[in-house]
């Protein structure tokens, strides 16, 4: 398939990007490079540097013409939507919008959206169902909900199939520190270079982490999924005190942990159900944490730059 990917140079999306390439897509990726980095992308990507949020997005999905897009492209902090919201918006809703409608003038037939557990806010009830309420708590949050109202929209109006995937807590090599959930990442990072690392509150808050391999492994599956949204997510609830312990393992037995304040607005459990996924993309996450942080660890430990080539 010709496929565009946006945000392809970030994290998860440069994952995806080799996923696809290795499985004979032909891919292009359009990112503006304010977080991500040209390294992560093998040599030979078309790469388009330009901002989902501007005026040449028309231009290049209509000289492209994919079959599908993968829209990754976001202002990833939570904490600077809500210093910034005006920003956060133009880039998360008005460039997602933006996206949209040069889709659906390039004839476009699916849009994958990088959505979020951030929809949700404070759970009622653990795991979290697709069903449950949009409650977001920052413009993080109502932006990815907004979005994912314009998916639909555009489902129904313009004839592009769309499917948010709302994924949990990613972690895997080529995370940066910064961002939604880069506790891992942080982890890694600070431990290698032989400094203590610091939990927020005491640590027993959970999360469900999930590997980018299987993100990767939900965005494919995505391709073929009737139209709506899903969790990518184990179901799992992992604290970050057991997170730091195998890190700490893993990279320096005799670092240091520091307690800090708790972050406000940090909920203090999160899971998302993985069974909607499971029954209509066939997605199961498939990399045990254990196994995923290890991998994880010993990426960092290879790349001190942080970035693949
Ligand atoms: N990492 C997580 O745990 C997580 C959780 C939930 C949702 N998500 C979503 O997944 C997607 C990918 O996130 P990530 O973790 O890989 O972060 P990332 O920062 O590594 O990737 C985002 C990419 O988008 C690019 N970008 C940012 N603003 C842009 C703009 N205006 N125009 C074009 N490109 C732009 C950045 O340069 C970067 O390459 C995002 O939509 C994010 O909201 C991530």
């Amino acid at each position: 398939m010709r496929l565009l990917v946006t945000g392809g140079a970030g994290f998860i999306g440069s994952h995806l990007v080799d996923r696809l390439l290795a499985l004979g897509h032909e891919v292009a990726v359009l990112d503006d490079l304010s977080s991500g980095h040209r390294e992560n992308l093998p040599p030979g990507v078309r790469l388009h540097v330009a901002s989902v949020a501007g005026p040449a997005i028309d231009e290049i999905v209509a000289a492209e013409r994919p079959e599908a897009i993968f829209h990754l492209a976001a202002q990833v902090d939570a904490a600077r939507s809500v210093r910034e919201p005006l920003f956060d918006a133009e880039v998360n809703v008005l460039g997602t919008v933006r996206l949209l409608a040069a889709a659906a003038g390039a004839g476009v037939r699916r849009f994958v959206l990088a959505s979020s557990a951030a929809v949700y806010g404070e759970p009622e009830a653990l795991p979290v169902a697709e069903s449950h309420p949009h409650r977001p708590l920052s413009p993080y949050g109502i932006a990815k909900s907004a979005a994912e109202r314009y998916l639909e929209c555009f489902a129904r109006e313009r004839g592009v199939a769309g499917v948010a995937l709302r994924f949990a807590n990613v972690y895997g090599p080529r995370q940066t520190a910064h961002g939604e959930a880069g506790v891992v990442a942080v982890f890694c990072r600070r431990l290698l270079a032989g400094e203590p690392i610091t939990i927020h509150g005491d640590g027993r808050q959970t999360r469900d982490f999930v590997h980018v391999a299987d993100v990767v492994a939900a965005s494919l599956a995505a391709l073929g999924a009737p139209p709506g949204a899903y969790n990518v997510a184990t179901g799992l609830e992992f604290d970050i005190v057991a997170v730091a312990a195998e890190l700490r393992r893993q990279l320096a037995p005799q670092a240091r942990v520091v307690h800090a304040e708790a972050r406000p607005g940090d909920p203090r459990r999160s899971a998302l159900s993985p069974q909607l996924a499971a029954r209509e993309l066939g997605f199961r996450a498939a990399v045990p944490l254990a196994e995923g942080l290890a991998r994880t660890a010993s990426w960092f430990r290879s790349h001190p730059e942080g970035r693949e080539r």
